[in-house]
């Protein structure tokens, strides 16, 4: 089974938990990470399920609930809002027809909101995925969801 695996690439130590955490996501097909998946933790690091669940639910970069395939996380701190980021998320929550927090229907993109991704110089930016991307325009952010979905 491929989450076995996954687990061995790392010693069961507790020092591990998010490393392992990211790797059971980053393997989900739906970007999260399910009850199944913090009981292979908790167990294969021989802490309670409790903690483990604590943890994931702790930082904003774990998901409990199935996400789209594709993650775009725009920055909602001030210096992007500076540069418009409001507006942008406008037109994202318009062209994607979802709310932040919420998966398009066929699946393909989850909006999130962020706090500074560190690119300040280049506001607007966003994440896609693992991908930080700035001065943001409409016209940009129609190429890049283009360019993802051509990717699938
Ligand atoms: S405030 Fe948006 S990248 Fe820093």
């Amino acid at each position: 089974m491929y989450k076995e695996t996954i687990l061995k690439k790392f010693e069961p130590r507790l020092d591990n938990i998010l490393y392992i955490l990211h790797e059971l996501q980053d393997n989900n097909e739906q970007h999260y990470v399910s009850k199944e998946d913090l009981k292979l933790c908790a167990d294969y690091l021989s802490v309670p399920y409790s903690f483990v669940h604590g943890v994931a639910t702790f930082y904003t970069m774990f998901s409990l609930t199935p996400r789209g395939r594709n993650i775009i996380r725009l920055c909602d701190s001030p210096p992007c809002h500076l540069m418009g980021s409001g507006s942008l998320l406008d037109y994202l929550k318009n062209k994607l027809k979802i709310d932040v927090g919420e998966t398009t229907k066929d699946g393909v993109f989850t909006l999130e909101l962020t706090s500074c991704l560190g690119v300040c110089g280049v506001a607007p930016a966003l994440m896609m995925n693992n991908a930080t991307i700035g001065k943001l325009t409409p016209e940009k952010v129609d190429a890049i969801l283009e360019e993802r979905r051509k990717s699938l």
